[in-house]
């Protein structure tokens, strides 16, 4: 059976019955109002909306949804807008309408006993961590973009950031789940049974599917207790090789410790130091790359400074580290991170850079650093390849920033040359083409090579399973399909 799409309707009449639904300041049609909207924080993709919703709660989504449906509006749904893949920008067709879960901003409950968090979409993460904080727990998932990232989108792209090493992507924090179904029904599984054997796991169908299945309105997370110690250290290395030794060191001894493995380019670092106000290198002499290690623990008493000082003198030792700092306050820990969180803000101020969110077994990172530094280099001499990230779960973005002396334009132009030259040594390594970004509308055309064969027409199944309009966030995730 062909399923016949809904005829479009004059937007004119849809509009009035949306805002019938949402009230005025719910449906946003000015073109200066919805220009944030239509573009992506790092000005990559610019689309336009014929609106943008911004629905207080499930029941006022559910309809809006039910009614884009039957007019077969396609839908774009946006939490945040941190995308770094273009996956909450609408295309430039002005028919799509982006609903924004910024109003369903509500944390529903904490649970100390069960240790769980309720949240709606909109809840910025930095919100729900402070939350999980002030009750005497840890909400344990940490990216750049905290402060704006809504739960919805991280959930929606299985976010993974500096703390997968221990505890995992956003998809294993997650209990319970609320959608609203691409036809407006509600789906409920907002459920805290730690076991649940009663079919398919269907809310984690949600999580990685960047909006193409629904949208997700409230989610009940895992929390962990907050940790009583905590120990930040920066260390100077000399190569990535250097980095895994340092990892494997610390993983022998202990690996629960280990909260954070940040690897950093000697370039990244520069431009940090260059760029970022308030950023300055704690460290005799810049290195090639460094290694800031988090080390925590909910016990105290645990004398977790002295475990990370030996396991550094062993490792000076043995000339794995050539330099070392520990902080020795808070505001010391949150001075060294700073070098890591702002790489992504100094390579943006350095010029264009393209971006490669890449994963590979841990123990084969540095190879993937040699030969994608060297393949960038052959390809535009003068690049400057700045790779930083999260050694400890693999996961390298191996970035690269523009020569000093390329037009923008002209270095952008051989993006996908780059990317491209980057996947095939990350193919090479039995790694991934997208880490924890997600595929968005930068990366489809990698799906077909990567996932091709039975795991895409499984994907392409139950997308027309539950979306058999294709009005969820169309040109997301997957390539077009070929004629049949
Ligand atoms: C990060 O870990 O800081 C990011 O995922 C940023 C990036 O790739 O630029
Ligand atoms: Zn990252």
């Amino acid at each position: 059976m062909t399923a016949v799409s809904p005829t479009p309707t004059a937007p004119a009449r849809l509009l009035e019955e949306l805002g019938r639904i949402l009230g005025p300041t719910g449906v946003l049609t000015a073109a200066r109002d919805m220009d944030p909207f239509c573009t992506d924080w790092r000005n990559l993709y610019h689309g336009r909306a014929c609106a943008v919703l911004r629905p207080a709660d499930t029941h006022e989504l559910s309809a809006v949804v039910r009614l884009c449906a039957a007019h077969g509006v396609p839908m774009v749904p946006q939490g945040g807008n941190t995308s770094m893949v273009g996956g909450a920008t609408p295309d430039d067709s002005g028919r799509e309408i982006v609903i924004c879960m910024s109003r369903m901003n509500r944390i529903r409950g904490i649970d100390p006993h069960e240790m769980t968090m309720e949240v709606e979409a909109g809840v910025p993460l930095k919100v729900a961590q402070d939350a999980a904080r002030e009750a005497g727990m840890m909400l344990p998932l940490s990216i750049s973009s905290e402060g704006s990232a809504q739960m919805g989108g991280i959930l929606a792209t299985n976010a993974g950031g500096n703390n997968t090493v221990r505890y995992g992507n956003a998809r294993e924090l997650l209990l319970g789940l609320e959608a609203v179904l691409p036809d407006g029904e509600v789906f409920h599984g907002l459920r805290r049974l730690r076991k649940d054997n009663t079919g398919y796991a269907l809310r984690q169908l949600f999580v990685g599917s960047e909006g193409t299945l629904g949208f997700i309105t409230r989610a009940i997370i895992q929390l962990q207790p907050a940790p009583k110690e905590v120990e930040v250290a920066l260390c100077a290395v000399e190569d990535a090789q250097g980095a895994l030794a340092l990892f494997s060191a610390f993983r022998a001894l202990d690996p629960a410790l280990i909260q954070a493995f940040e690897y950093m380019s000697g370039t990244g670092m520069a431009l940090v130091n260059e760029l970022i106000a308030g950023a300055s290198l704690p460290l005799e002499q810049p290195a090639p790359a460094y290694v800031l290690v988090e080390l925590a623990t909910p016990r105290p008493g645990t004398d977790l400074r002295a475990f990370m000082e030996g396991v550094l003198a062993d490792a000076m030792e043995k000339g794995i580290v050539t330099d070392a700092v520990m902080a020795e306050s808070e505001t010391q820990r949150a001075n060294l991170w700073k070098l890591r969180e702002e790489h992504a803000e100094a390579q943006k101020r350095a010029g264009a850079s393209v971006k490669n969110d890449v994963s590979v077994p841990v123990a084969r990172v540095p190879e993937l650093i040699a030969r994608a530094t060297q393949a960038c280099m052959d390809l535009i001499p003068g690049i400057r390849p700045a790779p930083f990230g999260h050694l400890g779960d693999g996961n390298i973005h191996f970035n690269v920033v523009q020569p000093v002396d390329m037009p923008a334009d002209a270095f952008l132009a051989r993006s996908h040359d780059i990317m491209d030259a980057v996947a095939d040594i990350v193919r090479d390594l039995d790694g991934s083409f997208s880490a924890e970004h997600g595929v968005g509308q930068l990366k489809p055309y990698m799906m077909a090579e990567w996932r091709g064969g039975a795991e895409l027409a499984t994907m392409r199944r139950i997308k027309e399973a539950l979306d058999p309009h294709g009005l969820m966030n169309p040109g997301k995730i997957f390539p077009p399909a070929a004629p049949r």
